[in-house]
């Protein structure tokens, strides 16, 4: 296994009305929209990434894309060349990218449909441009996918793409990492593949407690927590975007020892989930928020 990926950089949602949610994470969020073509917006955090939010139009929601780091061009064209000979599909070859930042990458489509890309050299984010928000997250901490098929897409992307199992949830939920963040995705075992929610990283606990605070001001409560989850200690709270989308504000996540840390099993019980007692479990209307719709992503373009 030579492919090491880096770090999560952005995930694309789609949705029926991309200005109004850009709006959502710009005035009320704390993103800053940076690039607007064709009614799709770019949005970054006060992190390095050029971009962490793409929002595209389209006729129903799901995931478009979702991007991560390789450290070169030879790694790119390494993992491209190593994928396609394992039989995964490669959706788009590697080439210049044309998004903000520019950049080398290339795409592929896991079982389920989901377009991965792969990239190296976009250039960062000007970390000289500041914007005036309550909290600004510094980039996606973590998104937390449901799959149909929990043990093949785990299969896929440990072996395949050289993640590491950090903990589980039971059988319910594994997380997953690709440096020592405890989690950069997690997967959900669920009826169908579709996005269960994504997490913005905020400096500390405290700029968790203002954007909670910030949101409430805009009318707009959480919908789980804030609470301190069991895996990955990280502090948490569960809000729904104008879209219906699932976004978390967290911090404090856990730092993985890769010499010494070994998985553990936890147990899903209401004090494992948060450790504070403050919120308990999710209620039925977050766990139906976070099951989301069906979303077949790039599945008919796959050649099987
Ligand atoms: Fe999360």
């Amino acid at each position: 296994m030579s492919l090491k990926i880096t770090h999560l950089r952005h995930i694309a949602l789609k949705t029926p009305d991309p200005a109004t949610l850009a709006a959502f994470y710009q005035d009320k969020w704390g993103l800053k929209i940076v690039a607007e073509e064709a009614n799709r917006f770019y949005l970054r955090g006060v992190g390095p990434e050029r971009f962490v939010l793409v929002l595209e139009p389209a006729g129903r929601r799901g995931i478009s894309r979702l991007a991560f780091g390789l450290e070169n061009r030879v790694a790119v064209d390494e993992a491209a060349r190593e994928l396609a000979a394992q039989g995964v599909t490669i959706y788009r070859q590697p080439a210049e990218l044309v998004t903000p930042g520019g950049g080398y990458g290339f795409q592929l489509i896991d079982p389920e449909g989901r377009c991965l890309e792969l990239s190296t050299d976009v250039s960062p984010a000007d970390q000289a441009e500041s914007w005036d928000a309550p909290v600004r997250p510094n980039k996606i901490s973590h998104v937390v996918l449901n799959t149909a098929d929990f043990e093949g897409i785990i299969e896929f992307f440990t072996t395949r793409l050289g993640f590491r199992v950090s903990d589980w949830s039971e059988q319910q939920m594994v997380f997953l990492r690709v440096n020592s963040d405890h989690h950069s995705i997690s997967f959900n075992r669920a009826p169908h593949s579709s996005l269960n929610h994504v997490a913005y990283e905020l400096p500390d606990m405290n700029e968790v407690m203002r954007g909670i605070g910030t949101l409430k001001r805009h009318g707009v409560s959480p919908m789980w927590g804030p609470g301190r989850h069991g895996p990955g200690n990280n502090v948490f709270c569960y809000f729904q975007d104008a879209a219906g989308y699932v976004c978390e504000y967290t911090a404090e996540v856990q730092k993985i020892d890769e010499a010494t840390h070994q998985p553990e099993v936890w147990q899903r019980v209401p004090e494992k989930m948060d450790r504070w007692g403050i919120s308990g479990p999710p209620s039925p209307e977050a766990r139906a928020a976070m099951g989301g719709e069906p979303d077949p992503g790039l599945l008919d373009q796959v050649k099987r």
